[in-house]
């Protein structure tokens, strides 16, 4: 027993794919600290490498969060993904609008872009091993197949395969990933194979598909969609990132919010499901590169805020005490 408490799931995962946790800088003391540690080799910052986090004005980055997180990562052998450049949330007005405060030009705000890149590179990419290039450029909507965003109406249709072009050049050696959420759900799937095959046709540096995996344990049809979306993300030559996974107790579309404990019957049905996806990750692993949790323990997630504010949630592998839950447990029992 004294052995399995030990047990680390990334050190379980070695010869599989990196297990990551999206982090904040509270985050490396104390028990999150210790599951850090114990658990994963790979963070992402949960908001402070945003643009609007990290560049809030024109003449002025805020890099101290970024820092800590990587001098936390240095010092622990943990690599980062760097989360995110280009997004339609969390970027700041004005990179998108003039001195005149009129709406910036193409050439102005790929200049800024490219400054900002420029920047952002040089101070992290010795510690990031991949970066989300784009973020939800696809539209949800039904027959329409891009997101309308200020940075597709300034940069033009061809926006997607110009900023990979621009971090490639700042960047050679990591990896540039595409990501999105829902992108294993049948419609959205296969919008974003139709935009990976133009961009790889027009020779686009793009490397991997970033599947977000914001999931829960009442979707029975994620474990199909899922193999068919890596089978399909395969086919086209790219590997897959699980970039931002948890597993909420709740449908999307249940806003029930009564509960102050999870029940039994949901902590197993929740093992089971994350039983079931990491057996899918497992059987892919060679296009699997990385698999990372949006957090590290029920103590905190950005669930109890979304898409109900307030209402606690318990989507990750160890409880509010940072204790191993059923679904750990799980994850980590196989024989390969
Ligand atoms: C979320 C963070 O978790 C929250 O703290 C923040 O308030 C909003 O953004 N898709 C993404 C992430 O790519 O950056 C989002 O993170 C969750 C959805």
């Amino acid at each position: 027993m004294t052995q399995d408490n030990k047990l680390s799931l990334a050190e379980k995962y070695w010869d599989y794919f990196k297990i990551g946790a999206a982090v904040n800088v509270n985050d490396f003391s104390g028990i999150q600290g210790e599951l850090l540690k114990t658990h994963f080799n790979s963070i992402t910052a949960e908001n402070a490498m945003k643009f609007g986090e990290i560049h809030p004005e024109e003449d002025r980055y805020d890099f101290e969060k970024a820092d800590a997180m990587k001098t936390f990562a240095k010092s622990n052998n943990i690599l980062m993904r760097g989360h995110t450049f280009v997004w339609h949330n969390q970027t700041s007005n004005w990179v998108f609008t003039d001195k005149n405060g009129r709406e910036a030009s193409r050439e102005l705000v790929l200049e800024r872009l490219t400054q900002h890149v420029k920047i952002i590179c040089d101070r992290y990419k010795d510690i990031v091993y991949a970066w989300d290039v784009v973020n939800e450029a696809i539209e949800d909507k039904s027959g329409q197949q891009y997101r309308e965003t200020a940075w597709r109406r300034i940069l033009g249709a061809d926006y997607i395969q110009t900023v990979f072009e621009i971090v490639k050049a700042q960047d050679r050696k990591a990896a540039l990933v595409y990501n999105d959420y829902n992108n294993e759900h049948p419609e959205k799937l296969e919008k974003t194979c139709h935009m990976l095959e133009i961009l790889l046709k027009n020779g686009t540096p793009v490397d991997s598909v970033g599947i977000q995996a914001h999931w829960n344990i009442r979707d029975i049809s994620l474990i199909d969609n899922l193999k068919r979306a890596i089978e399909r993300y395969a086919a086209l030559g790219l590997k897959i990132q699980v970039t931002e996974m948890d597993v909420s107790m709740f449908d999307f579309n249940d806003r029930r919010n009564d509960l102050k404990l999870p029940t039994d019957e949901m902590l197993e049905l929740q093992a089971q499901v994350y039983d079931d996806i990491f057996s899918v990750f497992r059987q892919y692993k060679e296009h699997v590169t990385s698999v990372t949790f949006w957090g590290i323990s029920d103590a905190y997630t950005w669930k109890d805020n979304f898409p109900v504010f307030g209402r606690k949630d318990w989507p990750l592998l160890f409880n509010v005490s940072g204790a191993k839950k059923a679904a750990f447990d799980r994850v980590v029992d196989f024989y390969e």
